[in-house]
């Protein structure tokens, strides 16, 4: 882990430099207004700018792709804003590391990069991951058992709600595999204070935190809620940069990397308050410098980009 704790630039380009050297073409983020696409307020994923690819509305002159994409999940389908500051993981603001086929490799090549880079460029320990797969995926079992070998207490079955993908009510979707990484039994667990028993890998705490989600696109979800099969069956996925950087750092919380650290150190001299990273009770002063830290930077990505503060759509969001 050594070269690529509280380096997140070494990581991001270790992670398209993998992939480009697979025949992906390195693509840039898109902006985070996405273009020509009512039904999205804000970029949510790295597939957003590739949507028509997938559904054959459009053609590529290649058919690998890799991006580092600025993200926003703050409205819509997918929508973060309220954990923000309250967990380890959660963001408005974020980056997301992808590499896509559209209609080239499916399952297999997809859970080889993805199984290479993460033991042999980023040296992460087998023994510590957890493989979720849609529970109908029969593919994905075999394939994970045979392309990294781990017994079948590593491979888990879950359902829609936490292995099917779907951009938003309308678009490409499928059915996906996650991979989780073990932080320790000893990081607390909402569940727990609860009285009930940690979920583990599909629990809502941060003890496993979902690192990797790797999308089997198939099919396109149409307004008048029928799903048609894509042209070809393809794959999209999403690594959350945070996310990696706190791993590979050993440590347990995204704020404690070198993307965001530095923000709350700024803030919390300014507000003349310590920040205790352990800290996540209701109310209290170091939930919100993270959300401080998380708030600046999307409100600065937000911006970068051409949205102003207003009283409406995506510049209300942006103003709130
Ligand atoms: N689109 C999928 C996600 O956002 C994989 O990148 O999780």
């Amino acid at each position: 882990m050594g070269e690529f704790a509280n380096n997140s630039r070494a990581i991001r380009r270790a992670f398209l430099d993998f992939f480009a050297s697979r025949g992906h073409e390195e693509v840039a983020s898109s902006s985070l207004v996405p273009e020509n696409d009512p039904t999205l307020l804000f970029a949510n994923a790295g597939m957003n700018q590739f949507k028509d690819a997938f559904t054959g509305k459009a053609t590529r002159h290649r058919s690998r792709a890799t991006t580092a994409q600025k993200c926003v999940r703050a409205g819509g389908k997918h929508n973060d804003l309220d954990n923000v500051g309250r967990t380890a993981r959660h963001h408005t603001f974020f980056e997301m590391l992808g590499n896509f086929s559209f209609g080239d490799y499916f399952k297999e090549g997809a859970i080889t990069f993805a199984h290479e880079l993460l033991t042999d460029v980023f040296a992460l320990p087998i023994a510590r991951m957890v493989f979720t797969i849609h529970e109908s995926d029969d593919d994905a079992a075999a394939l994970w058992k045979k392309i990294s070998g781990v017994p079948d207490r590593q491979i888990i079955r879950l359902g829609d709600k936490d292995n099917f993908w779907a951009m938003g009510e309308t678009g490409p979707c499928g059915p996906c595999t996650e991979i989780h990484f073990h932080q320790g039994d000893d990081v607390p667990c909402s569940e727990e204070f609860a009285g009930r028993k940690c979920q583990g890998p599909a629990c809502d705490c941060d003890r496993w935190i979902e690192i990797w989600n790797l999308v089997f696109m198939q099919f396109e979800q149409r307004e008048d809620k029928s799903r048609i099969a894509l042209p070809k069956p393809s794959v999209d996925t999403g690594m959350g940069l945070e996310r990696l950087a706190a791993v590979l750092g050993g440590k347990r919380s995204n704020y404690e990397t070198d993307l965001l650290s530095p923000i709350i150190a700024a803030a919390a001299v300014r507000a003349k308050k310590t920040f205790v990273p352990s800290d996540y009770s209701d109310g209290s002063v170091s939930v919100s410098l993270r959300a401080i830290a998380d708030h600046a930077r999307a409100t600065a990505f937000l911006i970068a980009d051409g949205v102003f503060p207003e009283k409406t759509g995506r510049e209300y969001v942006l103003r709130r």
